[in-house]
């Protein structure tokens, strides 16, 4: 298409993208022979080849179909390094495409379940982060732990009142953000700061199986979250979340919902969660009340379109409802969720979008203003961006 190098050179923000979903057949089998992790290879011939892997995966039929892989392949990382050297091919291959800024989502509680330490996942992520500013043109990156639904609600407590004890910034006097030339001479140095992690992790957000999982079983967990920010002990109506996000070191909350849920979970979300943006969200296309809230309260949904056809949460790219946000005046940001499983990384989505929904040069304009807009930086980057 005649505007896929306009789409190419675009400044892009991405802020749905799992790290562990970009863990690539190659990468995985590697890592399993070289950790010595069993795979379920006797149960399941899809695991022993390459080949076979990415057989398997062209032929998903369900977001749980898909997760099943998703959680048996992520059990080959085992160390910091194994995370470091995950996060860093992505943030290659995303500045390859011209990212500046990446929000990672990652899920800590089937590490930790695993035997694998939280404080050595975030060290590896923290680590490529820190590269990625350093080696990358200075892109920025944040990681975002999720809570699991497949999982006991309990288990996402548990975890929730650790990441409040060491890994969130402090709500009330909230550390400043390293500033790009600390980042910078650590990475020189080689010296990772091993004392704390705290601030390390960027708010919160919720992922897994949707079918019959309402938010609103989260809400305790999500209110914790809340409470950790200074002015977060206010009930979670719009405004009290507002004025707590606004707030310095305020835990900012995602969510997954209307991938194969329906529209009242993004609803749901919003009030009960304090979600400040959804993830996938495609399912409010079918609610006009739920695409009027959006579009007033500019909440920006990042979508993922090739996930949506892959996982059959959508037809076909064409029928992810593009247009109808756009028209709509609903923000939304375009992202590749687990590139190594959907065949693509965020070019390949942006690409995909153009040549299904056709769109114009001002479309884009709108959508990378969007997406800058939508990002968790502060408002410095986000004019550097663009
Ligand atoms: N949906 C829900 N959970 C997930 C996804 C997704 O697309 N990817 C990784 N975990
Ligand atoms: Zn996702």
């Amino acid at each position: 298409h005649t505007l896929h190098p306009l789409i190419a050179a675009l400044p892009k923000c991405e802020h749905h993208m799992h790290v562990e979903g970009s863990l690539s057949p190659e990468l995985l089998l590697a890592l399993a022979e070289r950790n010595g992790v069993p795979l379920p290879v006797a149960e399941d011939a899809s695991f022993a080849s390459v080949e076979a892997l990415y057989a398997r995966y062209a032929r998903f039929t369900s977001l749980d179909d898909f997760l099943h892989y998703y959680y048996i392949g992520m059990s080959v990382l085992q160390t910091a390094a194994d995370f470091e050297a995950l996060a860093m091919a992505y943030f290659e291959k995303a500045h390859a495409a011209n990212v500046r800024h990446a929000e990672i989502f990652f899920d800590p509680q089937v590490h930790l379940a695993r035997g694998v330490s939280l404080a050595d996942v975030v060290r590896g992520l923290r680590a490529a982060s820190r590269r990625a500013t350093a080696e990358l043109g200075g892109m920025t990156s944040l990681l975002i732990p999720c809570l699991l639904r497949h999982l006991p609600v309990d288990d996402s407590g548990k975890l929730v009142a650790q990441l409040r004890e060491g890994y969130w910034a402090d709500g009330d006097e909230a550390e400043q953000e390293e500033t790009v030339v600390q980042a910078l001479e650590e990475a020189f140095d080689g010296q990772e700061d091993t004392a704390s992690l705290r601030g390390a992790l960027a708010g919160l957000g919720l992922c897994s199986s949707e079918r019959d999982l309402p938010p609103t079983l989260w809400r305790d967990v999500f209110r914790e979250a809340r409470r950790h920010s200074a002015a977060a002990a206010a009930p979670p109506s719009v405004n009290a979340v507002k004025a707590t996000n606004a707030r310095r070191g305020a835990t900012r909350i995602t969510a997954h919902a209307g991938e194969e849920g329906p529209a009242e979970y993004i609803t749901l979300a919003l009030d009960h969660l304090g979600a400040q943006r959804i993830d996938h969200g495609i399912a409010a296309a079918t609610d006009p009340a739920v695409m009027a809230r959006l579009a007033k309260e500019q909440i920006m949904l990042t979508v993922c379109p090739l996930s949506n056809v892959c996982l059959r949460a959508a037809k076909s790219i064409a029928a992810v409802p593009i247009r109808t946000f756009l028209d709509a005046g609903v923000p939304f940001s375009i992202n590749s969720d687990d590139p190594a499983y959907f065949g693509g990384y965020i070019q390949d989505n942006y690409c995909a979008v153009q040549d299904a929904h056709n769109l114009a040069v001002d479309d884009w304009a709108t959508i990378v203003r969007n997406a800058v807009r939508g990002s968790w930086c502060d408002d410095a980057r986000k004019e550097v961006i663009l």
